[in-house]
């Protein structure tokens, strides 16, 4: 019962991803057309991208599964049709959006993102969660990056879903995004399973570097020996499809290539603000980094860290060593 749900379920999300294609190349899709235009979109990367157009309608989808033989009952709950309770109406959730179908490790449709072609709001629209769909679990363009002519030796966590179709489109084919979402361990999980370096790229703005905080606190517990994280931090107010498009893309490559390893930006941030000369700054800063390394699995990279941290701080290693020990009695 369940399994013959889940695939009328997933059936349906393929009869919707190739509704949204066909509406992109149909009269009605020339606005769309235009805006992929505008942003500077090749009909090769739309296509593997399978990018589509969600038309102006309340019910055109709606229409289109009904004469399929899909249930008001599924489509609503895979995410593509709103019942509201208190009129007791249904209407299409994507309306007059781009659509970018969102793809899991097979290469099967699970959600789609919408983006509005001007500017009103919400900009983006994604699905619900769904008996198919967890945020927190799938990477927009992972497939696509593991289907590349050349296996990517380590994968860069962007914001959007234009960041990742915008580097693809100038050959960089290891970008993956969030859904709008913080990064997650299981997120960490997945890419660390195919590739040991990932690579942190935000948008250069206040939220971006928000952003790469909670991801260095998610990124702590992962780090086994063997795997690294990096922090790329992008001019103020670009994001990796702006900086490919300004810059191309070697400028973007080597930018991953320099970026700032976790290390680094674990010291960093327990800088921040402090006065290292002082006693006093030295002691908030030894505390916040032990903090983090007492996040960290025991080994190699933990051993290293504690032993950079004893030079920076003045402290002995073996002083260290007892204060971590104490540290990970205390939350146990
Ligand atoms: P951004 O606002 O940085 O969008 O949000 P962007 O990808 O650069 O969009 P463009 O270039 O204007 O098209 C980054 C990501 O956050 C999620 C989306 O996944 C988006 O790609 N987001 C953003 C939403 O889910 N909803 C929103 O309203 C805005
Ligand atoms: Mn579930
Ligand atoms: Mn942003
Ligand atoms: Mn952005
Ligand atoms: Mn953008």
């Amino acid at each position: 019962q369940r399994e013959k749900k889940r695939k009328q379920g997933a059936n349906l999300l393929e009869l919707a991803a190739n509704f949204y294609r066909e509406r992109r190349v149909m009269p009605e899709g020339r606005a769309a057309r235009r805006y992929l235009e505008q942003r500077g979109l090749s009909a090769e990367v739309i296509d593997t991208y399978g990018i589509g157009y969600a038309p102006d309608s309340w019910e055109a989808l709606k229409r289109h599964l009904d004469e399929r033989g899909v249930s008001e009952a599924v489509q609503i709950e895979y995410g593509l049709l709103i019942h509201r309770e208190d009129s007791g109406r249904t209407y299409d959730r994507f309306r007059d959006r781009v659509m970018f179908p969102i793809r899991d490790g097979r290469g099967r449709t699970v959600a789609f993102g919408g983006r509005v072609l001007g500017d009103a709001k919400p900009k983006y629209l994604n699905s619900p969660e769904t008996p198919v769909f967890h945020k927190g679990r799938e990477l927009y363009g992972l497939y696509e990056a593991r289907r590349a002519p050349k296996r990517p030796e380590q994968l860069v966590i962007v914001e959007g879903y234009m960041d990742v179709v915008a580097l693809a489109q100038f050959g960089v084919r290891n970008a993956v995004a969030t859904l709008g979402t913080a990064t997650t361990e299981e997120h960490l999980k997945r890419l660390f399973r195919l590739v040991s370096r990932v690579v942190f790229c935000f948008d250069g703005d206040r939220a971006g570097r928000q952003a790469a905080r909670r991801a260095l606190e998610t990124a702590l517990p992962q780090m086994l020996d063997g795997r690294e994280a990096r922090f790329l931090f992008l001019p103020e107010g670009d994001d990796p499809d702006d900086l490919v498009r300004r810059e191309g893309a070697q400028a973007f490559t080597d930018r991953v290539t320099c970026a700032m390893p976790l290390s680094e930006f674990l010291f960093e941030q327990a800088a921040e603000g402090r006065d290292l000369q002082a006693v006093e700054g030295r002691e908030r800063f030894a505390s916040d980094v032990l903090a983090a390394v007492n996040k960290m699995p025991d080994g190699m990279l933990q051993s290293m860290l504690l032993e950079e941290l004893a030079e920076r701080s003045g402290l002995r290693q073996t002083q260290l060593e007892t204060l971590l020990a104490r540290q990970q009695a205390r939350s146990e």
